[in-house]
């Protein structure tokens, strides 16, 4: 019996019977993908708000990758996990003096975002070195926010009085940060959005690192990572020769690091016919899988047969719904699948990023359990989810 079987069959008589299910050879292949980038000075640091289980983010630091983490309870999570204060970047907006004092204090390396925010940082008197967030233009497939739309960081035309604050409150602007956006399938775009990085990085002075986050899509196959690669190494080493100075490239993957090598399992509970499409209710709720409620980008969707054999599809468009009362609760919509039976089990693929880490309290939903899974068989509980109801052998 492989594992998925073997954790249909287990969970199949909980009251909540859903599952997340890891794949330790696929999150393997992604380690050594990020870590193959061939510019010698180069740093992965995983955007943590895609993913925050501490078993996994325990393997990042094993493989000597850093975190990016925007808040406090990440902060926290980090160093819980074990990273040492130089594997962590801080960004976030809007820094409290208190949260500034904290970094400062717990040797956080920390990016600000605003000209206010340099002054503000600047009166504590911190003497360190920070780094500065740009805004640029943002290269995403979904919701892109770009120029005076963009709520994060410095502009283009303030950031040579960004710099000059720096300069004269005695704080070394030591690297960029920037966002290129989320989900790019194209090397072209991807290397427009660091060219453009270097471009605004070349006026800092004292320049260290670029940090270029976001990006690369969840479906590797979409992407040459080796063109990427090829490019990005020319690029940087090209900028390095014109600094005079080895310049570090920072890569902050989120949603590629785990998303393809994780499904989420629910069971069904429902099938109601109406006029035109079928409503399938599934032992779940789009809260325990919430990326497409914060933004439409629907899991896709697989109905486990289970030995029961092929089964025609049904007549009709069916929306995949959870079980709670909330109306807007759809997991997955307008899908052509096979028929099934109370009982039957639906797989949610790539659902490794913003699935977990988005889940909500939102409609009291029971959090499930996350699970690993090795090609050796094994078989792990790397969160017990909010019941803690077993441990698996
Ligand atoms: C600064 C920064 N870096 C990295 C990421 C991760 O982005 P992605 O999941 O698109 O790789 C994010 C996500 O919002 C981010 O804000």
């Amino acid at each position: 019996m492989n594992q998925i079987d073997y954790l249909m069959d287990m969970r199949a008589e909980k009251i909540n019977s859903a599952f997340y299910l890891y794949d330790n050879e696929k999150i393997e292949e992604n380690f050594a993908r990020f870590e193959s980038v061939l510019y010698p000075h180069t740093s992965v640091f995983f955007a943590s708000m895609a993913n925050d289980n501490p078993v996994l983010l325990g393997k990042i630091r094993e493989r000597g990758m850093g975190l990016f983490v925007n808040s406090l309870k990440h902060l926290r999570l980090a160093e819980a996990c074990g990273f040492p204060s130089e594997r962590i970047i801080f960004a976030s907006t809007g820094l409290t003096s208190a949260m500034m004092r904290h970094l400062v204090a717990r040797g956080i390396r920390l990016h600000l975002d605003s000209l206010t925010q340099i002054g503000q940082f600047g009166k504590l008197g911190l003497k360190t070195e920070v780094g500065l967030r740009l805004n640029t233009s943002e290269r995403s497939r979904i919701s892109p926010f770009t120029g005076n739309d963009s709520r994060i960081g410095i502009q283009d035309h303030e950031l040579d009085a960004a710099l000059e604050t720096c300069r004269s409150l005695g704080l070394a602007a030591t690297g960029s940060h920037v966002y290129i956006g989320t989900d790019i399938v194209s090397v072209d775009e991807m290397v427009a959005g660091i060219e453009r990085a270097l471009e605004l990085s070349d006026r800092f002075p004292d320049l260290a690192y670029v940090d270029v986050g976001g990006g690369f899509p969840l479906d590797e196959t979409r992407f040459d990572f080796d063109d990427y690669n090829a490019r990005i190494t020319a690029l940087m080493s090209d900028f390095s020769r014109r600094r005079g100075r080895p310049i570090r490239l920072v890569i902050e993957p989120g949603r590629a690091m785990f998303g393809n090598a994780a499904r989420f399992y629910a069971q069904v509970t429902d099938v109601k016919r109406r006029e035109g499409h079928y409503f399938v209710c599934v032992d779940a709720s789009a809260s325990m899988i919430p990326r497409a409620m914060f933004y439409e980008d629907y899991n896709p969707v697989r109905v486990m047969t289970n030995g029961k054999g092929a089964r025609p599809d049904f007549d009709q468009p069916v929306d995949i719904v959870g079980n709670t009362t909330y109306s807007r609760d759809f997991l997955a919509r307008r899908q052509t699948i096979p028929q099934v039976e109370i009982g039957d089990w639906i797989e949610f693929s790539q659902a490794g990023s913003y699935c977990y880490s988005m889940i909500t309290r939102f409609l009291g939903q029971t959090f499930p359990p996350e699970y690993l899974a090795e090609r050796s068989g094994a078989l792990t509980l790397i969160r017990p989810g909010d019941l803690a109801e077993e441990a698996v052998q």
